[in-house]
């Protein structure tokens, strides 16, 4: 079994970097380089991410695996190739995608994720689950961020793999991702033994900060800090870099995280319709209730503040309705 992982290790290996040789130095990669290039990938990224290209062909790594004396069968456990559709044998199981290498937290090459250059579905292809793989408990560039994040015991959070590279690109060297699936208990448990602290960058649409909501108490009670990036204009992190710089982005999303108490209200916001006498009475009551959750007394008090100044209701009437909300949960 050992011997078995070893061989669809290898079998990764040698992928990854042919792959990666297709799209340096071959005629029919050209149009992935141009991809490339014009969503900023620099020469210096697709070496530092070992990016490849996955020809338009059924049969590009199926000839070559063979080549090298892989068993298709294994290969298709590996997630390597694919079982025909129709009739016998195997096919290539990306085609005319972009190719990026995962790795597990070693730095040992388990799975792929391959992106379609034009619009389409699936747009981003991963590895099926495999001996190698699980989703569940990979994270994107976890071996290469380990050492920042255990000299800083923080970790940036990101929901794309195009994230973390560009937030690499900006600096920012701690930043992992998971594999499109939602974060697990098992991913905070492997990021519990290097950091402290998690910072969520996730994408600023509706989806993302869904699910930043989600992940904010599994962080919680896996024991760690968490603050929270709030992009604006529904960007994610690398749209954001491209608009505004690395310089904006370290800054404003990273160093600029907020607590989770400010996210929570920002969040607990768009539910609500302010502009109605209603709307306003059930945000305040809702947001009463998260802030009369904290813990600190300050903290209580300067956010009811602002809530009072906001809403122009006092603030001796919303402590009291804080203080009946912490009575009711005690
Ligand atoms: P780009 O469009 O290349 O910038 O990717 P993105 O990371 O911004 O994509 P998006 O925000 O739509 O999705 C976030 C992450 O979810 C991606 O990085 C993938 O890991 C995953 N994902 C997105 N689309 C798909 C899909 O069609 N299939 C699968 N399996 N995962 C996806
Ligand atoms: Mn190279
Ligand atoms: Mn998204
Ligand atoms: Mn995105
Ligand atoms: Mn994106």
């Amino acid at each position: 079994q050992q011997q078995e992982k070893q061989r669809l290790v290898e079998a990764h290996e040698y992928t990854a970097k042919l792959y990666h040789y297709i799209l340096r130095n071959t005629e029919p990669a050209k149009p992935a380089m141009d991809y490339l290039r014009s969503r900023g990938f620099t020469d210096a990224l697709i070496e530092e991410f070992g990016i490849g290209y996955a020809p338009a062909r059924w049969d590009t790594l199926t000839n070559a695996l063979e080549r090298k004396g892989y068993a298709a069968s294994e290969m298709e456990t590996a997630g390597l190739l694919s079982r025909k559709q129709e009739g016998e044998g195997y096919v290539d199981r990306f085609r005319d995608r972009v190719i990026f290498p995962i790795h597990d937290g070693n730095g040992v090459p388990i799975a792929f994720a391959g992106r379609l250059m034009t619009s389409g579905q699936p747009k981003y292809l991963n590895s099926p689950e495999s001996p190698l793989f699980s989703k569940s408990r990979t994270l994107y560039r976890l071996n290469e961020a380990k050492p920042v994040i255990r000299r800083t015991r923080q970790a940036v959070l990101f929901e794309g793999y195009v994230d973390v590279i560009k937030a690499w690109s900006a600096g920012v060297h701690n930043g992992v991702a998971t594999m499109g699936t939602a974060l697990t208990n098992e991913h905070a448990a492997v990021l519990k033994r290097f950091a402290d602290e998690i910072v969520l960058c996730y994408d600023g649409d509706d989806a993302g900060q869904a699910a930043a909501h989600k992940s904010i108490p599994l962080l919680q009670g896996a024991g760690f800090a968490v603050r929270v990036s709030v992009i604006p204009n529904r960007m994610d992190p690398d749209e954001y870099i491209s608009a505004n710089g690395p310089a904006a982005f370290v800054r404003e999303c990273i160093e600029g995280a907020v607590s989770t108490i400010k996210f929570q209200l920002i969040y607990l916001r768009k539910a609500h319709i302010l502009l109605e006498e209603d709307g306003r009475i059930r945000y305040l009551r809702e947001a009463v209730k998260l802030v009369a959750r904290q813990d600190s007394p300050t903290e209580r008090e300067l956010l009811l503040k602002e809530l009072s100044q906001e809403f122009g209701v006092s603030i001796d009437t919303l402590k009291q309705e804080s203080s009946e909300v912490r009575q009711r949960e005690k």
